[in-house]
């Protein structure tokens, strides 16, 4: 098993670039199948976890994937199986977004239902009552979803979404473009995934209007074909970067980076106090001597991502002042809190609220990952804290990393990979 050694205290400094996203790519993997013929190409695809299990799953439905230098290669004719198997739907809840495709171009679909996550259940209702708005039967059995469309083909419907799900969106989506007629959905996802999604389905014939608002309205149509596309930037990596520089004094500019995608995140930071200075590609950080303690309220799209709540809650640490970071997405993602406090943060929890106690004097020491975005808040600290901490179980953040600490390195980090046997017995202290 992998851990990362940080020695904390150098403020980084340089550039680096920003991968491709990881929550635009996966999507657009699966709407490959909805193109009968042709090879679908998808570059600047992140070299992750997640990248790997998804294509994995393509490939036991039956599709070809090749990857290659960041580049995709995903050929969907010849698919013969219509099901998606629990050992891999457990790995990746994100694999639930074959359901829509697989239904709109073979009519049926069985895919294991997600189980929940490190920080608690993730419902799929949203998912199925769309599909049964677009004239799918939708039955439970043995953990599985098991989906027909009643009369050979979907049928277009008007999909009103109770609240806004970015992977009911997408998979909505991907079942309307095929369906026959027109679809109408309203309080749609409007994250830059979702509307990266849209336009890479309208290249592939689909006709879609009013991407990039929460109405969108689909004509269905009878074949969708191949094609190519580049993967829009990472916005949670880049305001997880951002935040190591922060969190460390530092100064640093990401290129390959579009900060149209996280102008409320980039709000936050000038707000505590950074310097921000964009192009259309670039974002330029400068830390301040002190940084303010800036109030977050995670929502959906364009305000702040939950994706980023446990990198501020990190940052917030070193505030000058007491913060309170909401998440009004997931009422219980803070299994990283009691890890940020045995490194000597002061954050205590109030419902779905971490109220973040600054100017906190951080201390090295072994820290246990729990998901994704709380492994990257637990690195941010330790770029901060005096002396050494091993983040262990990394392996929740190469689902969503790529190479960070090679990334952290080149901006001046002291921060290396290592093997560790997680259950070896402590060696006995040599005499
Ligand atoms: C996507 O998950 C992202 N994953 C998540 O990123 C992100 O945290 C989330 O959107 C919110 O932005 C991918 O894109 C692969 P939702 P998703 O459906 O689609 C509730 C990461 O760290 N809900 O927008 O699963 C749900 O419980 C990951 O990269 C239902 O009630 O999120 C939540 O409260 C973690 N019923 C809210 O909606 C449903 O059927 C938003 O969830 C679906 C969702």
């Amino acid at each position: 098993m992998d851990k990362l050694v940080i020695h904390g205290g150098v403020p980084l400094r340089g550039s680096v670039a920003v991968s491709g996203s990881k929550n635009a790519a996966l999507p657009l993997m699966v709407a490959s199948l909805l193109a009968a013929s042709g090879k679908t190409i998808i570059t600047r695809v992140p070299d992750l976890r997640d990248i790997e299990t998804l294509s994995n799953l393509l490939r036991i439905i039956g599709a070809r994937v090749e990857f290659y230098d960041h580049t995709l290669a995903i050929s969907a004719s010849a698919i013969s199986h219509t099901e998606a198997p629990y050992e891999l739907v457990k790995k990746m809840r994100a694999s639930i977004y074959v359901l829509g495709p697989l239904l709109a171009r073979f009519g049926r679909a069985r895919v294991s239902l997600p189980g929940g996550c490190a920080w608690g259940p993730r419902p799929v209702d949203l998912h199925l009552e769309a599909m049964k708005k677009l004239g799918a039967s939708v039955e439970l059995d043995d953990g599985y979803i098991v989906a027909k469309a009643k009369r050979k083909r979907l049928t277009g419907a008007k999909i009103d979404f109770k609240i806004s799900s970015v992977g009911a969106t997408g998979n909505a989506l991907m079942a309307a473009v095929l369906a026959k007629g027109s679809s109408r959905m309203t309080n749609a996802a409007i994250e830059p995934e979702i509307t990266a999604l849209a336009k890479f389905l309208v290249k592939m014939g689909a006709k879609i209007s009013g991407i990039g608002t929460t109405t969108l309205e689909i004509e269905g149509v009878e074949e969708l074909y191949a094609t190519r596309d580049e993967n829009i930037c990472d916005r949670i990596e880049a305001g997880t970067l951002l935040a190591a520089a922060a969190i460390t004094k530092g100064h640093i500019t990401l290129t390959d980076a579009d900060p149209l995608q996280f102008k409320e995140v980039l709000k936050k930071f000038e707000l505590a106090g950074c310097k921000i200075k964009t192009t259309a590609s670039s974002v330029e950080l400068i830390s301040p001597a002190k940084l303010k303690a800036t109030n977050v309220e995670a929502k959906v799209y364009p305000k702040f991502p939950t994706d980023m709540q446990a990198q501020w809650s990190a940052l917030m640490t070193q505030a000058d002042g007491t913060s309170k970071i909401t998440d009004s997405i997931y009422a219980d993602r803070f299994k990283h809190v009691p890890e940020l406090n045995r490194l000597g943060a002061d954050i205590e929890l109030r419902q779905n609220s971490a109220i973040v106690r600054g100017k906190k004097k951080l201390q090295g020491a072994k820290v246990m990952s729990t998901d994704l975005r709380a492994s990257a808040s637990l690195i941010l600290a330790g770029l901060a804290a005096s002396g050494t901490t091993e983040v262990l179980r990394v392996y929740h953040l190469d689902r969503g990393y790529e190479k960070i600490e090679q990334k952290l390195a080149a901006l001046g980090a002291r921060i290396t990979r290592e093997k560790y046997d997680e259950f070896a017995a402590p060696k006995p202290d040599d005499d």
